[in-house]
């Protein structure tokens, strides 16, 4: 597969946050985290994973921050990373999700997959999750790519309500990664076969 560019957007949307109790509004910007920023989504990771995220690793992170096999989506107050969203373009192998959907072999090469998802907790409320799924759909130069899979923790309400909200589709329920039980879903583009 040819090296992918995330970085097509040239004005990273802006927009407001809830203010947190006594202090003053603040405004957050997407843009992908750059190959010299892993420390911080690890950080992120570790403060915010929670107990229904299955967690990415720093090597997995490294791979997704090198580009050709995804990117990692940030929202950011200045300097400070306080939301992401990790997506993998797989290869055609076991991690592919679209074996476990049941698509046909063509249909693999054009699987996307949003991998792990995180907000800081004193950021949760403001739609992020759903905002960076929609960054990732309408933003993302991506033209092979025509679906997009994720699995969540059948308890993960807060997950799965927002994958919900973008047009994914539940496909299946399985026990993967850690053995918990997980809905498949699956957002199929427009037009796809
Ligand atoms: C899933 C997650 C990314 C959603 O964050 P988000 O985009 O901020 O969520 P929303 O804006 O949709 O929140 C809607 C409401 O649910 C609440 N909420 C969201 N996640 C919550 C959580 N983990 N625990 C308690 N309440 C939560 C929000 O505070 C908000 O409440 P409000 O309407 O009263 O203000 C976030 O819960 C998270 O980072 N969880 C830990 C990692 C994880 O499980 N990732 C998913 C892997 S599939």
């Amino acid at each position: 597969m040819s090296p992918m560019s995330p970085m097509n957007a040239q004005n990273w949307p802006q927009f407001s946050l809830r203010p947190l109790a006594g202090q003053a509004p603040r405004t957050a910007l997407i843009r992908p985290v750059a190959p010299g920023e892993a420390a911080k989504v690890l950080a992120l990771q570790e403060v915010a994973i929670g107990p229904l995220m299955f967690p990415i690793t720093p090597q997995e992170v490294q791979d997704m921050l090198a580009g050709g096999h995804g990117c990692i989506l940030g929202v950011w107050v200045g300097d400070d990373l306080i939301a992401f969203l990790a997506i993998t373009v797989p290869d055609l192998g076991e991690h592919n999700l679209g074996h476990d959907a049941g698509l046909p072999a063509e249909a693999l090469p054009g699987v996307a997959q949003w991998t792990a998802v995180v907000v800081h907790p004193d950021c949760r409320g403001n739609g992020l999750h759903v905002r960076l799924l929609r960054h990732s759909l309408d933003r993302l130069d991506w033209p092979q790519v025509r679906r997009w899979l994720a699995t969540v923790r059948c308890e993960n309400a807060f997950s799965l309500n927002n994958f919900l909200a973008v047009g994914a589709r539940v496909v299946t329920r399985m026990r993967k990664y850690d053995g918990h039980e997980r809905f498949l879903l699956m957002l199929e583009l427009p037009n796809s076969h």
